[in-house]
């Protein structure tokens, strides 16, 4: 495996305070802006923290019921940080047909951890997205920001080789 993804969750309050608060500034122009911030802080942070919402809360006008209520909600946003590799399975209707679940069964029993979830060790999260855009060669799966198709448990292993 040659592509990793690196939680970048060392940023220290309060310097990550102040970067949330000029990511929300720059972005809070937007209709519906908290979506898009939530996600700006993710991929610039890593993930979005608990002390990230009141701040985000504050620039956008909010409660900081309203914005934790989005975090919570939406599958896509990370609380804590991400393991050292990052494995996505595609779990929509294409992928399942040609036996995506069961390859996330495999993928939960073999890693020891399951969807939304990183290894004790933090070397593997593992996540299921709903269609990379790669249905005709499912199932589809994202080993940091390598996507590959038709992938059976038993590559699936092969690829998580390095990760473990
Ligand atoms: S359904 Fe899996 S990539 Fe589209």
């Amino acid at each position: 495996m040659t592509s990793e993804v690196v939680a970048a969750s060392s940023v220290p309050a309060p310097g990550r305070a102040q970067r949330v608060r000029e990511i929300a500034t720059e972005l809070r122009g937007l209709r519906g802006a908290l979506i898009p911030i939530l996600h700006a802080v993710q991929e610039e942070l890593g993930y979005v923290d608990q002390p990230d919402v009141p701040v985000i809360a504050d620039v956008l006008n909010l409660s900081v019921a309203e914005v934790h209520g989005v975090v919570t909600f939406y599958k896509d946003f990370r609380r804590t940080p991400a393991g050292r590799t990052v494995v996505a399975i595609c779990q929509a209707e294409a992928c399942r047909s040609v036996g995506a679940v069961e390859l996330a069964e495999h993928a939960k029993r073999t890693v020891g951890c399951g969807f939304g979830e990183t290894t004790y060790d933090g070397r593997i999260t593992l996540d299921e997205v709903f269609c990379f855009g790669n249905c005709a060669l499912g199932p589809a799966v994202q080993v940091g920001e390598r996507l590959h198709g038709r992938v059976t448990p038993a590559r699936l292993d092969a690829l998580l080789g390095d990760a473990r």
